[in-house]
């Protein structure tokens, strides 16, 4: 692999994406892109009006417009949104241009931080529901990652400690 210039951090609801990514652009000095405020800056609505007054279609388009373009940006981190792997094409574009982290924690860690929170439309499922998709996208980060960070019983610093760790292994691998 060559040098990494653009990282996706990605994975389900409530698995701390944004923190970690911020996190981790600053430790490497890289910019850093929040896909999901960034789509909110776009279209002038939050993702919960996005979501009622188009639809989840439509979101997913805006979403693969933005992943596209900082396909071709440099020294940047951006945090996906947690359906990002629902779409072929944006998994294509993941695998193809970014050293991609999935943020890994088991459901029960997940919901107890997102339950109640009203700004996901897709904690409308219901808790069934939401499990069923966790179940149904679990594969899908995994085919594109090419890492896989367990969050368990850790705090952002000790994931991008550890993130940074495992960069600074590959790149000594490639000396
Ligand atoms: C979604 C996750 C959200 C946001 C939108 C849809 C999903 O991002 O993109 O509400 O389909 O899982 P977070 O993972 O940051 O909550």
């Amino acid at each position: 692999m060559g040098t990494i210039v653009r990282i996706a951090i990605i994975g389900f609801m409530g698995s701390g994406k944004s923190t970690v990514g911020k996190a981790l652009s600053r430790k490497l000095g890289f910019s850093f892109i929040d896909l999901d405020a960034w789509i909110e800056k776009e279209e002038e609505k939050t993702i919960k009006e996005i979501f009622k007054d188009s639809n989840e279609d439509y979101f997913r388009r805006v979403e693969t417009k933005l992943l596209k373009n900082v396909s071709g940006r440099k020294k940047v981190v951006v945090a996906t949104g947690g359906g990002i792997i629902e779409r072929k094409k944006n998994r294509d574009l993941l695998r193809d241009n970014f050293y991609v982290i999935y943020l890994e924690a088991p459901l029960e860690i997940l919901y107890t931080r997102i339950k109640g929170d009203s700004k996901r439309p897709k904690l409308k499922l219901g808790e069934k529901g939401v499990r069923e998709l966790f179940r149904r996208r679990l594969p899908l980060y995994k085919s594109v990652s090419n890492t896989i960070v367990s969050i368990e019983g850790k705090t952002p610093l000790n994931i991008v400690e550890q993130i940074t760790g495992n960069l600074r292994d590959l790149r000594n691998e490639n000396l």
